[in-house]
């Protein structure tokens, strides 16, 4: 197939060199037709620009009728630059071959279609402008995020995605189980989970920070990347039940040090992106929403505010906005708060600190108040919550009042105990969520436009 010899479009635009006997393979995006021309628009995949093919023998190349809009062609021939143009390069054929036929009748057409229309061909959209460059900014801002924990010697571990333990308490496990659904092993009327294949109850994992204390607790510095599982019923644009997690966890460092490296490490994403993802960021800047970049620059040039939970509360029920939920010392702050402090009150992301423990999970640290806990969420404009993490309880006395107060089945939890129990010193770590990251660096509105097969409520299809 000439795979190897093959040039992509994206070196060839980055070269800007003419050449000889240029292979070339991808699929056409357009098509135009002049007297004694025929212009064809190839894409590879490798970049946002098409190459601009030029035929100036129309009559002589077989199967020309049939090369149309996502037919897929082999191209052989010669570059010539052309500075004075806006494409810049063109390639002259010698040959062309139809590799994959197109009927017309293609469900991308030459239009723009609506991200909604896109979601219901979700196998097809990669190949639309949009989601070729968000698929090219995901896996650039993935080796990003690897990069910044590896310079910093961190060692990426992977946590298991079946887990016996529910660990942010809130009740929103997929089930994994090999039972025969209509037939469930029943011992005093109750499921007889020692029957499972398991033996014994398991989920998929909505995180897997609790594994990462165990390796923090050994290696120093870890990070995990994988997907995590929420069976979360809400249908918004910011909530998926299957999405990628970033969860480092460090021995020895307190909540705000944990801080900093959230700061540091988001900063570094947005500095990655504005310098290595100029592309995609131009990409996003001109279609998706006007001053991505610059909202971006400013940020690298500010510090993130920091509000304990106690002065946001504070901030909110001094706001002149009404909102659908009253606010109150001691509630979950929502999206509609989350946003006003970003929004309107700060212009800018914001990290809150300390919020009341019943509100957070058991694994965060008592604060001497008796009533926070040493937990942080990181809020951004437009999405709210990107970050959530804490210092974790590293003594075992409290932790497991906390536990009882959480009303927690403490069996499962043996393991995390022990690490209380043998050399338990001081840690942290914090989860950024992948998608609403991109959600915030791209200005893409929905997280079902960021994730390639989205998994929402009522939705799986591919
Ligand atoms: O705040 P969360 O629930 O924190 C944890 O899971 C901790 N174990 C993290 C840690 O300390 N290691 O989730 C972390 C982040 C959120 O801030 C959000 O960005 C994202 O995960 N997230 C979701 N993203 C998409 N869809 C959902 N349903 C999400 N739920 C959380
Ligand atoms: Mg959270």
């Amino acid at each position: 197939m000439d795979y190897f010899t093959r040039k992509r479009v994206a070196a060839i635009m980055a070269e800007l060199q003419p050449a000889e006997n240029v292979i070339v393979m991808g699929w056409v995006r357009n098509r135009r037709d002049s007297k004694n021309l025929v212009f064809l628009s190839l894409n590879d995949g490798s970049t946002l620009k098409n190459l601009q093919i030029v035929i100036e023998n129309p009559g002589k190349v077989p199967d020309l009728e049939n090369i149309r809009l996502g037919t897929a062609i082999r191209v052989v021939g010669k570059l010539i630059t052309v500075p004075e143009r806006e494409h810049k390069i063109e390639l002259h054929p010698g040959e062309i071959k139809l590799v994959g036929e197109c009927p017309q009748e293609y469900p991308i057409q030459k239009k723009r279609h609506s991200f909604e229309y896109l979601r219901e061909i979700a196998h097809l959209r990669p190949r639309t402008n949009t989601f070729g460059v968000v698929n090219r900014f995901r896996s650039k801002i993935a080796y990003a995020i690897h990069k910044f924990y590896q310079e910093r010697g961190f060692y990426y571990i992977h946590s298991p995605l079946i887990t016996a333990i529910d660990a942010e308490g809130a009740g929103e496990q997929f089930w994994v189980t090999a039972f025969d659904l209509e037939n469930i092993p029943l011992s005093d009327g109750k499921v007889d989970y020692d029957k499972d294949f398991f033996g014994l109850q398991t989920c998929l994992a909505v995180t897997g920070q609790l594994e990462a204390e165990i390796m923090a607790l050994a290696l120093g510095d870890v990070y995990t990347f994988g997907p995590t599982f929420r069976a979360e019923n809400s249908n918004t644009p910011r909530h998926a039940s299957e999405f990628w997690m970033i969860e480092p966890e460090m021995a020895f460092c307190d909540l705000d040090e944990n801080m900093r490296l959230a700061g540091e490490f988001l900063m570094y994403l947005f500095k990655y992106a504005l310098d290595e993802c100029s592309e995609e960021m131009e990409f996003f800047n001109r279609w998706i929403e006007k001053n991505r970049i610059s909202t971006l620059e400013t940020l690298l040039k500010s510090k993130f505010e920091i509000v304990t939970y106690t002065e946001a509360v504070e901030i909110l029920k001094k706001a002149k906005k009404k909102f659908e939920f009253p606010v109150d010392w001691g509630v979950s702050l929502q999206a509609e708060h989350e946003r006003y402090l970003c929004e309107n009150h700060f212009k800018a992301p914001v990290m809150v600190k300390d919020y009341p423990k019943d509100i957070k999970a058991f694994y965060m640290r008592v604060n001497d108040d008796d009533k926070t806990v040493a937990a942080v969420d990181v809020l951004v404009p437009q999405i709210g919550e990107i970050i959530g993490g804490s210092q974790r309880e590293e003594r075992l006395d409290v932790l497991k009042k906390q536990v009882k107060l959480f009303g927690i089945d403490e069996e499962a939890l043996w393991w995390y105990y022990d690490l209380r129990r043998y050399g338990s010193v001081p840690h942290s770590g914090f989860g950024l969520g992948f998608a609403r990251l991109l959600m915030y660096m791209s200005g893409m509105a929905n997280i079902r436009d960021v994730i390639p097969w989205p998994r929402t409520p009522r939705s799986a299809k591919f």
